[in-house]
């Protein structure tokens, strides 16, 4: 079995002509080297890439009290944020999250009054519940609401300085969720002024309800670390970043228009979402960008599956695979006759991986080009690799697309006209 990471790419149909990747890779070299020396065009938005500036182990060992004073007493604990500022924690605690600890909820996210109301219902149900609402400048509206309905609904429970020591915010130091902070004593936490919320796992924003929920982010942040180290030293040609960056980006430059991240693997849902959003905000602009989309298998080879394989040629797919078997499920003998008699003995993982296997090599045959990022077991030292992999690879990716990958202009349309018809002070 593989320890590290790998990325392989099956092109049946030569998309691609021969030696158009190495030539790419030289080409887009510079681009490599200007990322990790640390662009100074993106000096106020690079924080996360050394990881050590915000989320270095002094400040992982600060977390994990923090952390532990809230698994010590709460048996829920509810993640308020959404976009750049839940995604990463949403995707770690599903996919890793261990046995007991508090209940994690999330708010937030969503103006549905009914998921506010089915969030207050939950929480009746539980005794000692600790809040973190989590806004970079505290203008989304989103958990700024949400924020006031569940640190109301914490005062009338406990009273006003009980609440307030369940309570924790993170945000940028001088922001008004500081100040709130300040006046009405909640335990403040660093949303560092230097990271977009989408590159935000490295730091407090991603790494606490991570802690909360028992994940173990001394591991997680070694991983980043470790990543962030071969991907600094390994050259254009071997670089795994720099050959995924450009993998896509030729096959957008030949049509495609889309990446599926595809995995057999629902614990990975979360971490598909996270995907998404990073790399959906990252380069989705000036017309430009691959639209990022989600097969979770076997279960979306029931639906999409048919427009995979012979649906308009629009897509690649990027196959990630986990290696090490950590589950097992063997299906017994049966005496009823079912038809399912050629599977007794076999392990569901075995299955699976036939199945994922199968589908590699239907969608190659069909002509769809298959990328296969394999990850060696699905635990907290890898997923921090893939998280920072990811990170350095849309970095990259935007780079050699010729955008920004750090802003996102274009979801301020819609909330221009939203908070006129709310009547929000000073907009017209
Ligand atoms: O990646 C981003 O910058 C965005 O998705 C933000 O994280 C999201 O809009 C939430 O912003 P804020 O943390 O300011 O509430």
């Amino acid at each position: 079995m593989e320890k590290d990471i790998t990325l392989s790419f099956t092109d049946r149909r030569q998309v691609l002509a021969p030696g158009a990747l190495e030539e790419k890779l030289r080409a887009c070299a510079p681009i490599l080297a200007a990322a990790v020396a640390g662009e100074e065009r993106y000096a106020d938005v690079l924080g996360w890439r050394t990881v050590d500036e915000t989320a270095g182990p002094e400040r992982v060992a600060f977390l994990l009290e923090q952390a532990a004073r809230v698994r010590a007493d709460a048996d829920a604990f509810v993640v308020i944020g959404i976009g750049g500022s839940n995604q990463a924690a949403r995707a770690a605690v599903k996919a890793l999250r261990p046995e007991g600890g508090p209940a994690i909820l999330w708010a937030g996210n969503t103006i549905s009054a009914c998921e506010m109301e089915r969030t207050l219902r939950e929480l009746n149900g539980y005794q000692s519940i600790y809040i973190d609402c989590i806004a970079k400048n505290f203008e989304t509206l989103e958990p700024g609401i949400a924020f006031r309905v569940l640190r109301q609904y914490l005062e009338k429970r406990y009273g006003e300085a009980e609440a307030a020591r369940r309570i924790f915010a993170t945000g940028t130091p001088g922001s008004t969720l500081h100040q709130l902070c300040l006046d009405h004593g909640y335990t403040f936490l660093t949303f560092p002024e230097k990271v977009g919320g989408r590159y935000s796992v490295v730091s407090d924003v991603g790494l606490f309800p991570m802690a909360v929920a028992g994940i173990d982010i001394t591991a997680l942040t070694q991983g980043m670390r470790d990543m962030r180290d071969q991907l600094f030293a390994a050259p254009a040609e071997e670089n795994l970043a720099l050959r995924y960056a450009c993998l896509r980006n030729l096959l957008l430059e030949k049509g495609y228009r889309l990446e599926m991240l595809s995995f057999f693997e629902p614990r990975l849902d979360y971490f598909a979402k996270w995907w998404i959003q990073l790399f959906a905000e990252s380069e989705g602009k000036e017309g430009k960008g691959l639209y990022p989309v989600v097969a979770s298998n076997s279960e979306d080879l029931h639906s999409i599956g048919q427009f995979i394989q012979q649906g308009s040629p629009i897509l690649f797919e990027t196959f990630l695979h986990v290696q090490a078997r950590d589950a097992s499920v063997v299906l017994a003998h049966e005496e009823k006759r079912d038809y399912f008699d050629y599977l007794e003995g076999k392990d569901f993982w075995d299955i699976n991986q036939v199945a994922c296997r199968a589908t590699v090599a239907a969608h190659s045959e069909g002509g769809i080009p298959c990328l296969e990022l394999t990850i060696p077991a699905l635990d907290e030292h890898t997923l921090g690799q893939l998280f920072y992999l990811y990170l350095f690879t849309c970095y990259l990716s935007a780079g050699v697309l010729g955008v920004n990958p750090f802003d996102q202009p274009g979801v301020e349309a819609y909330k221009g006209y939203m908070f006129k018809n709310l009547g929000k002070p000073g907009v017209s």
